[in-house]
Formats: structure tokens, sequence, C-alpha cells
């Protein structure tokens, strides 16, 4: 496929590559559904919440603080509700559930958007490897502590990435999810992003028999603060060719926008997404036994955490 294909073709669901999130929303009107995005103050998250708040949405922005969300929610035209939600401390998850559950908002869609990548340096939370605590951990928490807020046709969608092919061939270490055997930046980063597309292969397996669904998400490749920690050259290099070999922000908005909102993806569940259209990822990220393991692993390490 040349690059001009590849930025111009259009998959089943009428939109690729190069469709931006204003285009995969284009005609809808939210008005009346409330939508929670995490991570709402920066890249693909921040872009995700204007275009769904210009659509007519009520769009309940975290960030890691309030200060941040807020920012982030004034910068928007649109109607938005600023709350703080630091995906690595329990205490600001469960605050954040408790203030969406104190404002009665009943969410229509749910888009854990945010994440860390590749920290140069094992770094831990609560004796977790704090990529899988920030990426999995947080958002498990999060969407656990919402799921009774969800409406009877709410969508969960979760950020996960093609990095998941970076993931340990074992899978999840669940003898080692301290990494204290070993770490790798980018094999720990696949990891938590195997995670993730897990997370919403087991979330939509119990949410069978509903209207819910649960949906992973690869946004494309696209020059964020989410390259921060890696090395300068390789930062200066993503810079350089980034306007010219990767997404937009606006493009990698789309597919998370699509997944939560687009009338095309009501019926999908279970399903690994990119270019808007369903994708198949690695053979692991569809084993379902994995997905209920890494459910019960999720809970025990939840129910270890300080409550207040
Ligand atoms: N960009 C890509 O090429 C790409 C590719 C594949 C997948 N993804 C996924 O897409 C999602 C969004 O990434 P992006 O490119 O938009 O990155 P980004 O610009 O760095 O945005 C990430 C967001 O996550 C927030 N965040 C980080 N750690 C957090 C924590 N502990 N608690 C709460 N919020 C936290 C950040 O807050 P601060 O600004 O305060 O740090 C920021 O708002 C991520 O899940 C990422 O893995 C991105």
């Amino acid at each position: 496929m040349s690059l001009y294909q590849l930025f111009t073709s259009k998959g089943p669901s009428g939109f690729g590559y190069g469709s931006t999130a204003e285009d995969v929303t284009a005609g809808l009107d939210l008005s009346g559904k409330t939508i929670l995005i995490t991570g709402c103050n920066s890249g693909i998250g921040q872009e995700s919440m204007r275009v769904l708040a210009l659509r007519g949405a009520r769009v309940v922005g975290t960030a890691r603080t309030l200060d941040k969300a807020k920012a982030a929610c004034e910068g928007v035209q649109g109607q938005t509700v600023p709350v703080a939600c630091e995906l690595a401390d329990p205490k600001s998850v469960r605050a954040a559930v408790a203030t969406v559950k104190a404002v009665g908002a009943k969410l229509d869609a749910l888009i854990c958007n945010a994440g860390i990548m590749a920290l140069p340096k094992r770094e831990q939370a609560f004796g977790v490897e704090l990529q899988f605590f920030t990426n999995h951990i947080g958002h498990f928490l999060l969407v656990t502590g919402l799921l009774e807020q969800l409406t009877a046709t709410a969508r969960v969608v979760i950020l996960s990435s093609a990095a998941h092919h970076q993931a340990p061939k074992e899978g999840i270490l669940f003898d080692d999810l301290a990494a204290e055997k070993g770490y790798g930046a980018w094999k720990h980063y696949g990891q938590s992003k195997l995670a993730n597309l897990l997370f919403a292969k087991e979330l939509a397996r119990r949410f069978a028999g509903t209207q819910r669904t649960a949906n992973a998400v690869h946004p494309g490749v696209i020059h964020t603060n989410l390259a921060r920690h890696m090395n300068p050259v390789a930062t200066a290099l993503f810079a350089m060719v980034g306007p010219l070999a990767l997404k937009s922000v606006p493009q990698g908005a789309a597919t998370e926008c699509w997944a939560a909102v687009h009338p095309g993806a009501a019926a999908i569940s279970g399903a690994y997404l990119a270019d808007s259209n369903v994708k198949k990822p690695r053979a692991d990220a569809e084993d379902l036994a994995l997905a209920k393991r890494l459910w019960e692993v999720s809970e025990q390490i939840a129910a270890r955490l300080p409550v207040s």
C-alpha cells in the first residue's frame, strides 16, 4: 500500500487512517449525552474532549489535578465538568468515582484515555510496575467503581496501542507485576497495553446480553507529550518526521470518538479498533481465560490498596 493509499483509504465503517475526530462525529447531535474521558488536558484526550463537547455532549474531563482539569475544560467550547483523577493514586481515583456519583451523572460513554509510555527506569506504585498500575489498574478502579453509573447503552472505550505486540511473549507476567526480575521500558509499556486489551475483552464478556459495550483502541502513532520519556534523539526524530509520517492529533483522536459515539460502533463489543474499524490484535489479546485471570488479579490488587 502506498502512503497516499494509507492516508486516504477507508474501511467498512466508511472511515480510515486519515479521518479526524470531527469527521467521525460529523452530523451527530450528542446533546443529552454525558461522556467521561481521562487525560483530558493533553494530546488526543484533549482533542477528543473538544470535539465531543462541540457536538453537544457534556464531557466530564479528568486530569491528574483539579487545576489541570479546570484549565483544559476552560479551553473548550461547550459543557464540561473538570474532575481530578490521578490514576496512580487509588484515593484520587476513588474520590473521582465519588464525585461523579455525587453529581448523579449517568455516563453514556467512559473513555479510558490517559496513559504513560516507556518509562526509562522501573518505577512502582503500591508494589506494582508504574505503567501497569497507571494504564491498567488505575482505569480498572475507575471503571469498576463507575459500573452503576453507566447507562443501559453505555460504551467503555479503553486506549490500548499497537505496542501491545511488545508485551512479553508469555503475556502478562503475573508472577512479577512489580518487575523485580527485570524491566524493559517498551516491554512493560507493551504489557500494560495488552492488559488494556484484555480488560476490554473481559468487560465485554460481562456486558454480554446487554446493550453495553467495551472495546480497546489503537489510536495510531501521533506526536504528543506521550513521547516525553523517550531519549532526546528519538524525541527529536519523532518531532521531525511527525508532520509527514505520523497521524495528526485530530486524526489520532478519531477512533476513540468513533467507538464512543458513532451509531456504526453501537453493536461492536470486545473488539480491537484502529482507524475507526475493527482490527486483529495479537492472539493472546483474545484469550478469554487470560482476560478473566487479569480481572481476578486486578481485583486482588485493588483489594489491598488503601481506601482513604
Ligand atoms: N500518541 C501515540 O502515538 C499513541 C499510540 C498508541 C497509544 N496511545 C495511547 O493514547 C493515550 C493518550 O496518549 P497521548 O498520545 O494523548 O499522550 P499525552 O499527550 O501524553 O496524554 C496522556 C494523558 O494522560 C495523563 N496521565 C498520565 N499519567 C497519568 C496519571 N498517573 N493519572 C492521570 N492521568 C495521567 C496525562 O496527564 P499529564 O499531562 O498531567 O501527564 C495526559 O493528560 C494513551 O493511553 C496512550 O498509551 C498513544
